[in-house]
């Protein structure tokens, strides 16, 4: 690897500028949970009370960035030079999953920098990946810009929703490393909210998390 010297540069704008023009401050509220827990349904849900309230918000999710930012090497493989698959393109191993969050966490702060209240849904089931991007978020602004929702739904019940039918083939041995079947979630030990995704529909969720959002002053109140 060369020797590359970056200089880091102040912007002219700066977030207090920009949150003072969008009536609401930035945050990163971050979802985590099993695969099938309800964390996009539940973020979706957030997402779209919060639009409707005139809020700036931006949600990434899972699914749909592992098709671009974090994608497979097959996906790569199909649209770039022919190491870039080996070198960029992520799995499920720990060491892409830990890639795969590293790189979210970056791109959700970059979006909390913007004042806007970012919501991401990933299953990051590991405790320090999750821990590292509070890190970098509070270290780029104050502590409560990071809000860490857990949505704590049995493993039986997303089992049994199965929605993309992966549960049963990892079952089958079909998909090796499939988290909470042959791969560890590390649950978070003191999250700012605590969903029990099994026994609420989405939308009162959905509240739980605004009311948190709002209780922490990153949104005007009632
Ligand atoms: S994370 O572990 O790196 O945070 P991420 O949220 O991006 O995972 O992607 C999880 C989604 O990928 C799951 O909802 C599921 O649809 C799919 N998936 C495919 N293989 C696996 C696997 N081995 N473990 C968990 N999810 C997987």
């Amino acid at each position: 690897m060369e020797n590359v010297e970056i200089t880091w540069h102040d912007h002219h704008v700066t977030r207090a500028d920009r949150e003072k023009l969008n009536g609401h401050r930035g945050a990163v509220v971050w979802f985590t949970g099993l695969s099938g827990s309800g964390k996009s349904t539940v973020a979706n849900a957030v997402d779209a009370k919060l639009h409707q309230a005139g809020i700036h918000t931006y949600l990434l999710d899972g699914d749909n960035v592992r098709h671009g930012l974090n994608a497979s090497p097959e996906i790569l493989e199909k649209r770039y030079p022919p190491n870039a698959a080996e070198r960029f393109g992520l799995g499920f191993d720990q060491e892409d999953r830990t890639e795969n969050i590293r790189r979210i966490g970056e791109v959700a702060n970059l979006f909390c920098q913007a004042g806007v209240l970012v919501l991401t849904a990933f299953v990051s089931p590991y405790r320090l990946d999750r821990m590292l991007v509070r890190r970098i978020v509070e270290e780029s602004g104050e502590k409560g810009d990071f809000l860490e929702v857990f949505v704590d739904t049995p493993l039986h019940i997303c089992e049994g929703r199965d929605p993309k039918g992966l549960y049963q083939k990892a079952r089958a041995g079909v998909i090796k490393g499939f988290t909470g079947i042959d791969a560890p979630y590390e649950e978070p030990i003191n999250p700012e909210v605590h969903l029990k995704g099994g026994e609420l529909p989405p939308d009162q969720l959905a509240d739980q998390v605004i009311a948190q959002i709002r209780s922490l002053g990153k949104i005007p109140g009632e």
